[in-house]
């Protein structure tokens, strides 16, 4: 995963995450995160970055499905999920029309975008990049 760009542009996008398992994901233990970005950011860079260790066992790239989230609010402020990460999403436990892989999901409008990271996220089966 690459750190997040410091010249990415202007920071004025709201992100807010809503952790289920606050003690697993973070040192704080705080369960509600507000983070401003800006466009071309991804979510889980932007996670990561502040501490919300959302898991990420194949590094970014597509390739396991531990990054699994929830977009509550702000969907079309998102990329659209390509087939690959369809069919990869597809593979994430408790499945819902929501839910994205946050590696995979890149800033591209502004407005508000709620983020919600499921608890069983720190117990997602370890996968093998290929
Ligand atoms: S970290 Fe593996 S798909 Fe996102």
């Amino acid at each position: 995963m690459h750190p997040r760009n410091p010249d990415s542009g202007p920071r004025n996008i709201k992100l807010r995450y809503i952790l289920e398992d606050p003690e697993g994901l973070t040192v704080s233990g705080r369960a509600e995160h507000e983070i401003m970005a800006a466009k071309g950011e991804h979510l889980l860079e932007v996670a990561l970055d502040q501490g919300i260790n959302i898991e990420h066992a194949c590094g970014g790239v597509c390739a396991c499905s531990t990054c699994h989230v929830y977009i509550e609010q702000g969907m079309d402020c998102l990329s659209e999920a390509t087939e690959a990460e369809e069919d990869r999403v597809e593979e994430a436990p408790g499945l819902r029309r929501n839910s994205r892989l946050s590696c995979q999901c890149v800033i591209q409008k502004e407005g508000t975008i709620v983020i919600r990271v499921p608890a069983w996220n720190r117990n997602a089966v370890k996968e093998v990049p290929h």
